[in-house]
């Protein structure tokens, strides 16, 4: 196969990014390379700028309460960690819905060890979360509920304003996994109601690997699992209180959040409205060409997908070998596998083996869809 690899692995990290994400991350290690905020020289000075830039440009992204209750993280990995187990206490009661992410999963089950109980909420047959379940299980008593803005396994997008209403009207709090959702659609935690959002830097919001971020919405009293130094109150052996820093212990990824504020800036210049049009398109456009091949099952929504992401599977080949040819014979990257979504297979019913996604970015094209599309073709006419 001729032309150039085509990545449409977007939902794992997206490639490539903005010119100005590059060139903010190397600017930084070889101008401003000081430790952020520690020392009074002009160097440790300009690299605290670029983070209180960084940090205000995603308060006014996801329309945050202020500047103070952005932190920065590792990834939504860790984002996700940090408000899960720096919250939830023995004894509390967890809803959480049928496709989430083992970053979800995973910490819910071990905090379930200790005392806490996790109740999942049912799936629809369109890939939705089932509200009316959800609804009678947070009636039975809700703490908090963690939920998936977007799937990263079928790209569907949860009612997260509906969400925020069931559970507040309990008195729970939401905290929403944004890592398919952030930089892809609009999200505004004031006007969705989103107590706490995790999200990654590294995927649609264009920055580079190793930077993440959790907002609160408010002042809610997130305990630190790490602490240590943090340039102000230096005096004292305990972690600072105040926000960010009392979640912020260690010198921060400062070229890690210079890329991210580059990757926020590029997205603003564009428009998140025409970045969420263009991958849903093509997500819709593959979708198409999908419905006209053989043996093809589509894991998506089948009409109207609202975000770049696209599973499905082939009757007669297997998701493993079919990601090999594809990307071996046909210089085309799609994932494979269960995407680190266990639970979201089990209700599709595609677990063990999972599903191929491709899964669209901002640099991806039409020709990259009719690429997909016709060796998929291919695939299905010689098995
Ligand atoms: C829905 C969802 N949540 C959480 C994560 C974890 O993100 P990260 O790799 O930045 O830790 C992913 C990653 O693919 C994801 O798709």
């Amino acid at each position: 196969m001729d032309g150039p690899f085509v990545y449409l692995d977007n939902a794992a990290t997206t490639w490539p990014k903005p010119e100005p994400v590059y060139k903010a991350v190397d600017e930084t290690m070889r101008e401003f390379g000081a430790n952020p905020g520690r020392s009074s020289h002009h160097m440790s000075q300009q690299a605290e700028r670029i983070i209180a830039d960084a940090r205000h440009a995603v308060a006014r992204f996801f329309n945050a309460p202020s500047p103070e209750h952005v932190v920065f993280t590792l990834n939504c990995t860790d984002s996700l960690n940090i408000a899960l187990k720096g919250l939830i206490k023995p004894g509390d009661r967890v809803v959480t819905g049928p496709y989430e992410h083992n970053s979800v999963m995973r910490p819910l089950r071990s905090l379930q060890r200790s005392g806490v109980s996790v109740a999942v909420a049912r799936g629809t047959g369109d890939f939705q979360i089932d509200l009316d379940h959800f609804r009678e299980l947070c009636h039975a008593g809700i703490d908090f509920a963690v939920i998936s803005h977007a799937s990263n396994v079928t790209g569907c997008l949860s009612s997260v304003r509906e969400i925020a209403g069931i559970v507040h009207e309990q008195g729970g709090i939401l905290i929403l996994d944004a890592a398919q959702s952030a930089g892809v659609v609009e999200v505004d935690m004031d006007r969705m109601g989103i107590d706490i959002l995790a999200a990654p830097g590294h995927k649609g919001l264009l920055g580079p690997m190793g930077v993440g971020i959790l907002i609160l919405g408010r002042d809610i009293p997130v305990d630190p699992f790490r602490e240590g130094g943090t340039g102000i109150k230096s005096e004292g052996d305990y972690q600072p209180e105040e926000l960010p820093w009392r979640l912020e212990g260690g010198t921060a990824n400062l070229p890690g959040i210079a890329g991210l504020l580059a990757g926020i800036r590029f997205i603003e210049s564009v428009g998140i409205g025409s970045i969420a049009s263009h991958e849903a398109e093509l997500a819709r456009q593959l979708v198409e060409g999908l419905k006209g091949v053989d043996g093809v099952r589509l894991f998506c929504d089948p009409v109207d997908p609202k975000t770049g992401v696209v599973s499905f599977t082939l009757d007669a080949m297997d998701v493993a070998l079919a990601g090999t040819i594809l990307d071996q014979a046909f210089k085309i990257g799609v994932r494979t596998g269960l995407h680190c979504a266990p639970a979201a297979h089990k209700a599709l019913g595609t677990f063990p083996s999972g599903t191929l996604r491709a899964s669209f970015g901002y640099f991806n094209d039409e020709s990259h869809v009719e690429r997909l599309v016709a060796a998929v073709r291919q695939l299905s006419k010689t098995c």
